[in-house]
């Protein structure tokens, strides 16, 4: 079946149309387009501003449609295209963004007389490691248990999947969104939104950096002294001559939080200055540095401890965070060595569907339909609504 998808739940408009066959177990998919907007009209203020947002989707939305039915040779003179399902992103995320793409879904339903799925937008980010924006992929059943570690602008969780998808939600941020957290310490470093990156640019080179300077020999032992932390006085290749905080990495619970992290940083800036220090590009990098370190390692230590008590057998990983270098090596290191005997395989998203993307949500759509049909079930479009706070559950 030809199935047409469509993302609007924050700042990045996709529509994608697949070709979709095969059951729950041994779906495959052929990517005919892939369209996605990413709205730059954000950076300007540091955040994503909703209404903003809606009036970027409504703009976009009939551009990339025509754009990818084209590419996917499917404009007929009726107009009405070889279309079988339509999947849209109905929560979480912001509401009037994702009424943008609800309501365009529900026009086309009635146009072209097909039925809609509503999906929920994190288990479009668990299915994303599944995906491709060109050519084919098919999805593989991963080994159950699994869990999936979300990790975005909006999100923070650790989902446990007993079963193939069977969600439940045993941890989650407690206040700020890790990726959150990210875009408000590049805002206090002068650095542009979304900040993600550009924080983590500024670690990995400084992190380059000190492990060519240790690998030297030019290593000096005075420059832990001021660090209280237990963490970086082991590792050599953490330089950094201050320390954060790891809040809650030793709650009991799987829970995170990264408030306390960010405004620990605006202390630290604060007092810097105070002292009379510059923000200069080097202490940019050194606390881009040891702020990566701090909000990497709370979620590896609960990722661990998490694959310990269920046994887990797949990782999965996904969100805008998942692009992190560091986030990725530190997972990689510990499937492989700390947790080798547990053989865990992880799963990560390709660049382009680590972020907000509409391949993910065909991908989800198109199972939970199937789902939805052996059960005998069917959704009428019209009572399809945006939930904000959509839960996995
Ligand atoms: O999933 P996503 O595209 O949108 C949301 O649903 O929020 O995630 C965006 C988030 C932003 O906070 C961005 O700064 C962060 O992902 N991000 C990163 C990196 N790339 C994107 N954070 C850390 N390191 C990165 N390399
Ligand atoms: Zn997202």
């Amino acid at each position: 079946m030809k199935i047409l998808s469509i993302e609007t739940s924050c700042d990045d408009t996709g529509i994608t149309i697949f070709e979709a066959k095969g059951g729950i177990n041994s779906a495959s998919f052929k990517v005919l387009a892939d369209e996605l907007a990413s709205q730059t009209v954000h950076e300007a203020y540091g955040g994503v501003f909703p209404m903003l947002a809606k009036r970027e989707h409504l703009k976009n939305l009939p551009i990339l449609l025509e754009k990818a039915l084209k590419k996917a040779k499917l404009v007929n003179k009726a107009g009405s295209p070889d279309i079988d399902l339509i999947t849209v992103t109905h929560g979480p995320g912001l509401e009037p963004a994702l009424w943008t793409g609800i309501t365009f879904a529900k026009e086309l339903a009635k146009k072209w007389g097909v039925p809609v799925e509503p999906v929920n937008h994190m288990e479009g980010h668990i299915l994303s490691v599944f995906g491709k924006t060109k050519g084919q992929f098919q999805i593989k059943k991963p080994k159950t248990p699994a869990l999936a570690l979300l990790v975005s602008g909006g999100h923070t969780e650790l989902i446990l999947m007993k079963d193939w998808m069977e969600y439940k939600i045993i941890g989650e941020t407690l206040d700020d969104a890790v990726g959150e957290a990210f875009d408000k310490v590049a805002r206090m470093l002068g650095l542009p939104y979304p900040g993600g990156p550009h924080i983590s640019r500024l670690a990995e080179a400084k992190r380059e950096n000190d492990a060519k300077v240790f690998r030297g020999r030019n290593f000096s032992a005075e420059k832990f002294t001021q660090s209280s932390n237990r963490r970086s006085a082991e590792s050599p290749k953490n330089l950094a001559s201050f320390s954060l905080p790891r809040p809650m990495i030793y709650s009991k619970d799987f829970n995170f939080s990264y408030s306390g992290l960010k405004t620990s940083v605006l202390y630290l800036i604060r007092d810097l200055e105070k002292s009379g220090k510059k923000i200069d590009d080097k202490i940019k990098s050194e606390i881009a540095l040891e702020f990566e370190n701090a909000a990497i390692e709370c979620l590896t230590h609960k990722v661990k401890k998490a694959i310990e008590k269920y046994e887990i057998k797949t990782l999965i990983l996904g969100g805008g965070v998942s692009a992190n270098k560091h986030l990725q090596r530190e997972l990689k290191k510990m499937v492989r060595k700390d947790l080798a005997k547990q053989k865990v395989e992880l799963l990560m998203p390709t660049l382009e569907l680590s972020r907000d993307n509409s391949v993910m949500i065909g991908i989800a759509g198109y199972l939970n339909y199937l789902k939805r049909v052996k059960k005998g079930k069917k959704i009428k479009p019209e009572i399809i609504k945006a939930v904000g706070n959509l839960r996995l559950e």
